[in-house]
């Protein structure tokens, strides 16, 4: 069960991270020429939206099934245990809210070049946050 389920976390991340960019990447450029926001606009973002949601309710879950996960809470000391314990699922939970946040607003503005930049704005925080605290000695 532990091994499925971070097997899938690691996996997954390569799809959350590819998805985050191209939904930034897009709402940028987007932005920058003041193009009409689209449903392809919309599906690229949503797509988004639900690769990071899906990584976030695995990740809960791996949270309390990892050795490295909640059991070492309390061991604060150690930096790399530190990352996996606290940091990584904390600044995470931001960052999918921030990306949240960032779909919901764009449905409420009317204005396309407005709709690109919510996007663009929290969905690019959001990515800045999840790669800030990816433990990468354990992924590579
Ligand atoms: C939403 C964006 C997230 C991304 C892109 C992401 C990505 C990753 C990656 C690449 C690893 C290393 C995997 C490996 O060992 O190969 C990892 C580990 C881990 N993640 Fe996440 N994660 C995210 C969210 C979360 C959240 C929200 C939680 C918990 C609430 C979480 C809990 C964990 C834990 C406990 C580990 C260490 C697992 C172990 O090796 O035993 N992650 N994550």
């Amino acid at each position: 069960m532990y091994t499925f389920i971070q097997k899938f976390h690691s996996g997954w991340a390569y799809l959350v991270l590819i998805l985050l960019v191209v939904a930034v990447v897009n709402s940028v450029m987007g932005m920058s020429s003041k193009r009409e926001f689209t449903a392809k606009d919309r599906k690229i973002a949503l797509f988004g939206l639900i690769v990071t949601h899906v990584q976030l309710l695995v990740g809960l879950i791996l949270y309390f099934v990892s050795p490295i996960g909640s059991a070492v809470l309390g061991q604060m000391k150690d930096a790399s245990l530190r990352l996996t314990s606290l940091e990584h699922p904390l600044i995470n939970i931001i960052a999918v809210v921030l990306i949240t946040v960032g779909w919901s607003k764009h449905k409420k503005i009317a204005d396309n070049t407005a709709k690109f930049k919510s996007i663009a704005v929290l969905y690019g925080i959001g990515l800045v946050l999840i790669l800030s605290r990816i433990p990468w000695s354990l992924w590579f």
